[in-house]
């Protein structure tokens, strides 16, 4: 059984919670979190609830991952002092809200010698894998142009509205956009160049945040948009990619490939087939795949390598400086 600690059990810890409770390998040892008796609600009967990570870590001697979902601000001191303790770590994207917090992390965990994972879900997503293959095989030739877009309405359930405040989440280039950009510096390297454009709106207690980045790969534009915008938008995210022969579209829910000679077809999402990937990807969705690609890491004790620290950085580093 591999024993966990859940950290932080708001929208995302629920559904990390969910995840682990899927695996039939799992134990969730404890589950922390500050809001009081927010971890006893979620808690089943025989795991630990507490709402300190110290007493938590210094009660739960036998633990195997340490998973963090609380607000971003806090993923550096929370990673690092869990990693002190000699723990296999997985923890929310961002990392952190610069490139410098993000290295001490990968600092820490390679001090204590033990693994770190960022979980930037969009790598386990299917459309988003058979979209990498594509690329990858230069299946319809060469990337021309490409535009991902991350749209919500602002988030207004986050505790204490951490999610408003540019200090503790870093915004919509942190927050949302850092997802796509995580994905196509994952897919197409370190761009050569980034052109970034971004409009802040606030008025009492409503806000918008909307933000394009540009990667820049010799001629090809590869954007990413994202926002959080005041009205009730409902959630998308969903990408063009323009290639020599062929545009590939993701709605939201069906991946579409329209060739050049005017045929089109719908790739299948349901079979393993078109989601084939170097880092061993079944099916199901993707953050149940990215916690349970980081379990498997832990239990085989091979490095997970699915996020690597060198592109997580990079990615750190084109958000920093608006
Ligand atoms: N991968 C994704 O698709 C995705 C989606 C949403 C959020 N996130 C990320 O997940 C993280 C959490 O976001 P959320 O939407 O769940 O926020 P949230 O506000 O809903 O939940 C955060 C939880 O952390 C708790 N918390 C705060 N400080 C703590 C501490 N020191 N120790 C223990 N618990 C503490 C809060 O009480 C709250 O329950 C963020 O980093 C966010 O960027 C990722």
């Amino acid at each position: 059984m591999i024993r966990v600690l859940l950290v932080g059990v708001g929208g995302m810890g629920s559904c990390h919670l969910d995840c682990w409770r899927r695996m039939d390998d799992v134990e969730i040892a404890g589950i922390c979190d500050v809001f009081p008796g927010r971890a006893a609600e979620k808690a089943l009967p025989g795991e630990a609830v507490f709402t300190d990570m110290d007493d938590a870590l210094a009660t739960l001697t036998d633990l195997d991952i340490v998973d963090i979902a609380t607000p971003s601000y806090l993923h550096r001191e929370l990673s690092c002092k869990s990693l002190a303790r000699g723990i296999h770590t997985v923890c929310e994207k961002p990392l952190a809200l610069s490139k410098e917090d993000g290295e001490a992390v990968f600092n820490a965990a390679e001090k204590a010698g033990v693994f770190f994972m960022t979980a930037q879900v969009v790598r386990f997503m299917k459309p988003y894998l058979a979209l990498r293959e594509m690329v990858k095989e230069s299946r319809f030739g060469n990337v021309l142009r490409a535009r991902f877009n991350r749209i919500s309405g602002t988030p207004r359930w986050s505790w204490e509205n951490w999610m408003k405040d540019e200090k503790k989440s870093g915004g919509v280039p942190f927050d949302l956009s850092i997802h796509d950009v995580d994905y196509i510096v994952s897919v197409f390297g370190k761009p050569d160049r980034v052109e970034k454009t971004r409009a802040v709106y606030r008025e009492d207690d409503r806000l918008t945040d909307a933000y394009r980045a540009d990667l820049m790969y010799g001629d090809a534009c590869i954007s990413a948009e994202a926002g959080w915008y005041s009205g009730a938008m409902p959630f998308s995210a969903t990408f063009t990619v323009v290639f020599e022969q062929a545009v590939v579209s993701f709605d939201g829910v069906a991946l579409h490939v329209y060739h050049a000679d005017g045929e089109s077809e719908e790739i299948d999402l349901t079979t393993d087939s078109n989601a084939i990937s170097g880092i061993n990807i079944t099916s199901g969705d993707g953050y149940f795949e990215e916690l349970s690609y980081f379990k498997r890491c832990v239990q085989t004790n091979t490095a997970p390598t699915a996020v690597p620290k060198e592109e997580v950085l990079c990615v750190l580093s084109l958000a920093e400086h608006e």
